[in-house]
């Protein structure tokens, strides 16, 4: 059973560290113009560097995109270096934040112990945590994709008082699909199969929180694709990582989403 999602659509951009922070600041500006004409009901976000945060939360200011941070550190403050906490983005402006990107889950060896510190320290930031999940190609071709699917979902809400006032939102991500140039070999994912692993993930977030869950799909999305996503009832809205960082990139994602 497809559990129906009510009607806002998301585009959220995930700059990696593909930008620094002028040209951050100035796409942030190019961006803002492009979407002052919003309907009500779309959710844009963009998640720039840490260094470039601040100055994109503030180029977006009163404009209908936020700004995210694409990590937290869990303790607000202290002798970690080289850290950013939650709180500390929430007051540099961000209003969302990724966890468990699956770059921090497989290159920087994240846990799901701590993937849940980060989502509470955001929670209690007053940032809107965007939990990232996905399976890597071994898992899909084990058909172990439901189990580790659950593991994060489990290790992620499970007992957590969700907060009336926040958005629950989750990217399923597949990691073998994800940062797959447009020509390079590669697998791609599609619409069908996405939309298995939403129902469920959508089910179980739902079970774990009893809150209400929006899904956003991630791993290669392109003006080309971002509509078959789209059309899906199962699917929220997109994550979208390289084809996002520049103007043109941004503004064919968004015509198409709005089209
Ligand atoms: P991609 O990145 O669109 O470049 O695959 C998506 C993501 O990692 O969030």
């Amino acid at each position: 059973m497809i559990i129906m999602s009510a009607s806002s659509r998301y585009f959220f951009s995930n700059w990696k560290m593909y930008l620094g922070a002028a040209e951050s600041e100035a796409l942030a500006r190019a961006l803002r113009l492009a979407a002052r004409e919003t309907p009500e009901g779309v959710r844009l976000a963009v998640f720039p560097s840490a260094l470039a945060l601040p100055g994109v939360a503030s180029a977006l200011a009163q404009s209908p995109i936020a700004a995210g941070a694409q990590n937290v550190y869990w303790t607000p403050e202290g002798g970690y270096t080289g850290e950013v906490s939650a709180e500390m983005y929430a007051r540099a402006g961000a209003r969302y934040a990724l966890v468990g990107h699956s770059e921090r889950r497989h290159q920087f060896h994240e846990t799901n112990h701590q993937v849940r510190l980060k989502l509470e320290a955001c929670l209690a930031a007053k940032l809107t945590p965007v939990l990232c999940v996905g399976d890597t190609y071994e898992e899909r071709t084990e058909g172990a994709t439901r189990e580790v699917l659950e593991a994060q979902v489990r290790a992620a809400y499970m007992s957590l008082a969700w907060p009336a006032d926040r958005e629950l939102i989750i990217a399923y991500e597949p990691v073998w699909a994800i940062s797959r140039g447009v020509g390079k070999e590669g697998l791609h994912c599609n619409a069908a199969e996405a939309e298995r692993w939403h129902v469920l993930i959508r089910q179980w977030s739902k079970e774990f929180t009893g809150a209400i869950p929006r899904v956003l799909f991630g791993g290669s999305v392109r003006p080309e694709t971002i509509k078959e996503y789209m059309e899906s009832l199962a699917i929220d809205g997109v994550l979208v990582g390289a084809a996002a960082t520049s103007e043109a990139g941004w503004k064919s994602l968004y015509q198409h989403l709005l089209s």
